[in-house]
């Protein structure tokens, strides 16, 4: 049954920033974006970059290998060479906790 676990603090991680996480054997990329908390699945699916590593810009973070582009708020895929979405978290924020649902 899906569980909301406490991944960070609201103090961790600025504005714009992204952490990876690794919880319950995934790996997840945790964002920050204007007061709101995003998660995607951390490894591009065209060759596993680090999606945590990537640059951001608006909805929008860049695979720092090749250059795929997805949407933070769906995992959707916003540019090529990656054909397939990441799989999207929800998340919720609890007092300081940042919590994301596995
Ligand atoms: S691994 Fe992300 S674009 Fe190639």
């Amino acid at each position: 049954m899906a569980q909301f676990i406490k991944v960070a603090s609201t103090n961790e991680l600025a504005a714009g920033a992204a952490k990876q996480i690794d919880v319950e054997g995934k790996s997840i990329a945790l964002f920050h974006l204007d007061g709101n908390y995003y998660a995607i699945g951390n490894e591009c699916t065209h060759r596993g970059g680090p999606l945590a590593e990537g640059f951001i810009e608006g909805d929008t973070v860049t695979c720092p290998w090749h250059g795929a582009q997805f949407n933070i708020k769906t995992g959707a895929v916003a540019s090529a060479p990656a054909s397939k979405p990441v799989a999207k978290y929800n998340v919720r924020v609890q007092g300081d906790a940042v919590e994301l649902e596995i």
